[in-house]
């Protein structure tokens, strides 16, 4: 049976930041158009795309109006709620399917989820209230992280727990509380999986953070071939265990005894993957249109070694100095307001050696 989605068709995009733009840039170039459905006016995404709905995502005339106008749907990020994605999902197909959505975006579920595939995860305890989070402490031990259980982002909804006698004062929810891993390096894993069940699986990449908020990857990892290796076999089995269709990208812990622990899923293209742009025979945003679309893998395969800088808030001021730098390639998402802690675009700095 031949799946493939046909030049012409349209994607819609849930989501309209800096990834659907990137999603919608990609799409664009293999002859799709796209419809972003967001929330908010002018958003990145919009300016790049074919159409937009701006609409609350819970607006079930809007969500249905938007599925029953495009040819599948996708998301760029997955703190959407899940019972309208369930919705549109009896009107267009959604890729990812909304059961990995709503995994990912549950850190309870996801990392139970994980666990029952055989691999490991930071030590976890559900919590609900104070109550349960003095035996939560007194089951994980402490050091320990609790994070809301939901909708977190770039460090947001985390609390680090140093004392059994200081423990934060939250309001009855749906938190998790997480062993403190005291990790040599973070990496990510980008997996792709297609209609068919075939896998392409991006290099393991070295993550460095400053603030909570991602801000240089290396690619690749710095780490033995042995334990990338084991870094992706852990990918492709979270693919094939989640019947992924689309792209995942996987956050994991590396510790000192190389040991890999697995942080956090996300059901679309992330961050950390943002250098396949400039060096993979196939980017992420390609990757994920052809998975969505019905199309064959791309190769996920490294033309050279990289290193991606993001330019968050103020850093952005810096374009011309990047644009400058022989092998850089600059990225920038359009947002006219440089607040703090935002996301303005990014650098990929090629490592290719000069031509004699
Ligand atoms: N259990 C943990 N032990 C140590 N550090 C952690 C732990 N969980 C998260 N962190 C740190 O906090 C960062 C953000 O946490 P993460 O779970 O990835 O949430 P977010 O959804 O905000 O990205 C991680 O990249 C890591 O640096
Ligand atoms: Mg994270």
């Amino acid at each position: 049976m031949n799946h493939a989605l046909p030049p012409g068709s349209t994607i819609g995009i849930l989501g309209g930041g800096q990834l659907g733009r990137m999603m919608a840039m990609a799409a664009a170039e293999m002859g799709y158009h796209v419809h972003i459905y967001c929330p908010e006016k002018d958003c990145p995404a919009a300016e790049v795309a074919h159409k937009t709905t701006v609409a609350a995502y819970d607006d079930a005339a809007a969500m249905a109006a938007f599925a029953k106008s495009v040819d599948v749907v996708t998301y760029e990020f997955e703190n959407i709620p899940a019972a309208p994605v369930e919705k549109i999902a009896a009107i267009v197909p959604v890729r990812p399917s909304p059961s990995v959505l709503s995994t990912s975006q549950h850190r309870t579920l996801e990392k139970t989820a994980i666990q029952k595939l055989g691999i490991k995860t930071a030590p976890f305890a559900p919590v609900k209230n104070v109550d349960d989070l003095k035996i939560a402490v007194q089951k994980i031990g402490l050091p320990a992280v609790l994070k809301t259980a939901t909708m977190g982002y770039d460090g947001k909804g985390q609390w680090k727990i140093l004392s059994a006698e200081e423990l934060p004062a939250i309001p009855a929810g749906d938190y998790v509380l997480e062993g403190f891993i005291n990790f040599r390096m973070e990496i990510s894993v980008i997996v792709a999986r297609d209609v068919a069940g075939n896998i392409a699986c991006y290099c393991p990449v070295e993550n460095i953070h400053k603030n909570h908020i991602l801000d240089q990857t290396i690619a690749p990892a710095r780490i033995f071939p042995q334990l990338a290796e084991k870094a992706e076999n852990i990918a492709k089995k979270i693919a094939e265990g989640f019947g992924l269709v689309g792209l995942l990208a996987i956050e994991m812990f590396v510790t000192d005894d190389d040991e890999i622990l697995v942080n956090e899923t996300a059901p679309r293209p992330h961050n950390s993957g943002h250098w396949t742009m400039d060096a993979c025979i196939t980017s992420q945003f390609t990757q994920v249109i052809r998975a969505v679309c019905g199309l064959p893998l791309g190769n996920p395969e490294r033309l050279c070694d990289a290193r991606m800088l993001n330019l968050i808030g103020d850093d952005a001021a810096d374009w011309q100095k990047h644009a400058a730098t022989p092998n850089a390639k600059l990225h920038l998402y359009g947002k006219k307001e440089a607040r703090a802690g935002r996301k303005m675009g990014h650098v990929t700095f090629l490592e290719i050696a000069p031509r004699k």
